[in-house]
């Protein structure tokens, strides 16, 4: 039987942290990335924009190769663009959203921190998340637009994090004493340890990456494939509809993902312009 594939996306490097995820837990499935870097960041765009991006994209992507599932790894695109994207395509998606119900079953003092995108923490569906699972948490929201940035620029070069723009960023969270937080965007698990260290007195640190590392073996066993964690796939080929970050082969080796063909300025075909990106 062939070796299940499933594409994941994200608007820059953030949904490798889900990528590795899935490779650490489901080692026998081949992951194809694909990062909209040219859309790069998704959490100052319009939602129209967002979702015409994510739509015309992967079906691009599945029209080049088609995948098993597809995992939209990016909360900011996955709290707008999910119904959109789940009628124009016949793969099954799984999408990542903030990890509020874990971290209200976590907190013990009931004060919870959402650090995300600032799309993230205004959209409706993280409200209602927050009614559901969290009715009786006090929720402190950051949106930093600057992070996700920072995370870019550290890729490429580890010494560019600004830890004291960092720390002052997560400032709210001490003044509200969280004890819980949630890291809304696939980005920031990346820099977990640098988080902790600037909150040493955060007792649980949250993310999505297990939840849908979970999900993923789910639905593939359901489609029928087994031996996801025996063997052991190929390198992992990512696409990006910009320039290639620098340090991008170092960085996903160091997450357990042996870079296999890596392109730029994907796709080279028809690129993403006009009403699409409008
Ligand atoms: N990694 C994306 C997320 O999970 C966000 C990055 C962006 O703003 O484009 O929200």
């Amino acid at each position: 039987m062939k070796q299940p594939q499933v594409l994941v996306f994200d608007s820059g490097v953030g949904g490798f942290s889900i990528a590795a995820g899935i490779r650490a837990e489901l080692p026998g499935v081949e992951l194809r990335y694909l990062a909209d870097n040219a859309g790069f960041p998704y959490g100052d765009k319009p939602e129209a924009v967002v979702t015409g991006r994510v739509v015309s994209l992967v079906r691009q992507a599945l029209a080049e190769q088609p995948v098993d599932l597809v995992v939209i790894a990016c909360n900011t695109a996955s709290t707008v663009a999910l119904p959109s994207l789940r009628e124009a395509i016949a793969t099954p998606v799984v999408g990542v959203v903030p990890a509020i119900k874990p971290a209200a079953a976590l907190s013990a003092n009931r004060r919870i921190g959402l650090l995300a995108t600032p799309a993230t923490v205004r959209r409706p569906y993280l409200d209602g998340l927050v009614r559901e699972f969290a009715a009786d948490c006090q929720l402190t929201r950051i949106g930093q637009p600057d992070l996700v940035h920072w995370i870019e620029a550290w890729v490429s070069d580890p010494k560019a994090l600004p830890e004291s723009a960092l720390a002052a960023a997560l400032v709210p969270f001490r003044e509200a004493g969280v004890d819980t937080v949630v890291l809304g965007c696939t980005h920031y698990p990346l820099i977990r340890a640098q988080l902790q260290m600037c909150l040493p007195e955060v007792r649980h640190w949250v993310d999505s990456g297990s939840a849908i590392a979970r999900r993923t073996r789910h639905l593939l066993e359901q489609a029928g494939y087994a031996a996801l964690t025996a063997a052991t796939a190929g390198p992992v080929s990512a696409g990006f509809t910009d320039a290639l970050p620098l340090g991008l082969e170092g960085f996903m080796t160091r997450l357990g993902l042996a870079p296999g063909s890596l392109t730029g300025g994907w796709p080279l075909a028809a690129p993403v312009t006009g009403a699409e990106s409008a």
